[in-house]
This record gives C-alpha cells, sequence and structure tokens, in this order.
C-alpha cells in the first residue's frame, strides 16, 4: 500500500494521462438473444456512443479504448468517427468474460497511462460529472468506482427463495461503472486474479482482494445500466428529463 500512496503524491499537481476502457463485448442474453444491446439506440443514439461521448466530453480522460466482439470491430470505428470520437485509439476484440475483456482493453491501452477507467458500455448515461468526480476521488485514494447506496432492504435467501437472512443496508452500496484505478494497481490486480483463476463481476472485487482501498462516489440510481428491454423505457425518461432540465437552463 505504501507504494501506491508514495505514487499518488509522486503524481500529484503533474498532468496525469488517463485511459478510457470501454466494455462493449457482450452478448446481452438478458435483453434479447438477437440484438447486441451496445448497438440499440436510445432517443437516436446508440448506448455505446452514448457511453463514449460522456468519456469524449471529459477533459480528465486522454484516450478511449473501445473492447467489441470480433465481428464489430469495423462497424464501432465507423459509429464512433461519425459521431466525433476524437480521443478513440484502439478497438479490440474482447474475451469470453467481462473481466477477460477488461484486461484485454487495459493491455491496448497507453503503457505510460497513470490512471485507468473502466466502464460498461451498457451504462449509457453516465456523465461526464461521474466520470469526473471519481477520477478526482481516485487522485486521492488510488481507486474509485461509482455507486448508490441501496434504499431497499436487502434479504439473503436459500435456493428455494426462502429468507436465510437480512442484511445490514446501513453500509450496503449497489456498485457501478466507472471503477478507476491507478494503472499499477489494476496491473497487479488483474495480473494476480488471473494468476488465481478468480473471476469477479466487477473490478474492484480484484483490486480488494489485494487489500487495496476503493472508495465509493455517489453517483444516484440515473447512472443505471442496460441489461433488460424495459431499462429503455426508464433510460428514455431519464434522458428527457435531463433535456428538458437543460432546456430551463438555458432560457
Ligand atoms: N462485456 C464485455 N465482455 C464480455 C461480457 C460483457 O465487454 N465477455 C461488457 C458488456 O458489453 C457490457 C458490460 O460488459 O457493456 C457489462 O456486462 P453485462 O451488462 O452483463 O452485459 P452482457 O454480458 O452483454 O449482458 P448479459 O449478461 O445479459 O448477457
Ligand atoms: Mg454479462
Amino acid at each position: 500500500m505504501g507504494r501506491f500512496s508514495d505514487l499518488i503524491r509522486r503524481t500529484a499537481g503533474k498532468k496525469r494521462f488517463n485511459s478510457a476502457i470501454i466494455l462493449a463485448a457482450g452478448s446481452g442474453t438478458r435483453f434479447d438473444d438477437s440484438c447486441a444491446k451496445q448497438f440499440v439506440e436510445i432517443d437516436g443514439v446508440s448506448v455505446l456512443v452514448r457511453s463514449a461521448s460522456a468519456f469524449e466530453q471529459s477533459s480528465l480522460i486522454d484516450e478511449i479504448i473501445i473492447v467489441t466482439r470480433q465481428a464489430d470491430i469495423e462497424g464501432c470505428h465507423n459509429i464512433l468517427k461519425e459521431a466525433g470520437i476524437t480521443k478513440l485509439t484502439r478497438v479490440v476484440a474482447g474475451g469470453d468474460t467481462r473481466q477477460q475483456s477488461a484486461k484485454i482493453g487495459f493491455d491496448a491501452a497507453n503503457p505510460a497511462c497513470d490512471f485507468v477507467a473502466i466502464h460498461d458500455a451498457a451504462r449509457c448515461l453516465v456523465t461526464p460529472e461521474m466520470i469526473e468526480a471519481a477520477m478526482e476521488s481516485a487522485y486521492v485514494t488510488g481507486a474509485a468506482a461509482c455507486a448508490s447506496r441501496v434504499v431497499d432492504t436487502i434479504k439473503r435467501t436459500n435456493g428455494a427463495d426462502m429468507i436465510t437472512e437480512t442484511l445490514d443496508r446501513e453500509n450496503a452500496w449497489l456498485v457501478q461503472t466507472p471503477q478507476i484505478f491507478m494503472a499499477d494497481m489494476y496491473r497487479a490486480a488483474s495480473y494476480m486474479a488471473e494468476k488465481d483463476n478468480v473471476i469477479a463481476t466487477d473490478d474492484c472485487a480484484l483490486a480488494e482482494r489485494l487489500g487495496f482501498k476503493v472508495q465509493l462516489v455517489e453517483c444516484g440510481k440515473t447512472n443505471m445500466k442496460i441489461t433488460y428491454p424495459e431499462d429503455i423505457i426508464i433510460a428514455e425518461a431519464i434522458l428527457a428529463h435531463r433535456k428538458k432540465k437543460k432546456e430551463e437552463g438555458a432560457e
């Protein structure tokens, strides 16, 4: 841990180079078997382009790497170019698991990057403000992730859906993306996970298991992930609300 806090201190005040890895290599089985949700349009703009645009607009992000399925590489280049994503440096083919895709994306990033922000393309309502809040936290602690506090009571059940335990909601969170790490920390965490055959559903878990501290940053429910078809309806409503707010602000 000491080594990382030294590194953070030494890079403080310097211009950092930060890479965004956007994961879009999934097959979206819960959304609809026939269609990759990252290419679905919401209010005329695809899920992938919405995610990439938020990172494009943030002054704290220097390059964008897209991880997608082999067959979609060329199409991704085209749609992102058309959308004016100038920070795009590479589009690479992902792996069988989200974790493998994240590692492949990291390996394709600038090897001299200071921080890496790993983001699910499916979390397409992320804003530059959310990205920057998490990045500013990671500058202090070495690692940070967007998240929202749990509002419901959480139960654990047995295999037959019978309650076995009521969890303490007090300090419970739902973790989102981006999840941001000092590059050396993520390098160590992903290497060790691979070595120990550990597969996790988020990137923080890989750093946590090595004892690194990860700061959570409240980003609210609007940083939602498109998982099921009905999520599009919710996303449309959030976008309409944001648009209305912006128009009111401009008056
Ligand atoms: N992802 C990826 N590589 C994989 C699996 C997932 O890059 N092998 C990406 C997805 O494209 C998505 C993000 O990781 O943007 C979060 O995963 P999830 O929401 O689970 O998406 P899918 O795996 O595509 O959906 P499902 O689990 O319903 O099949
Ligand atoms: Mg999945």
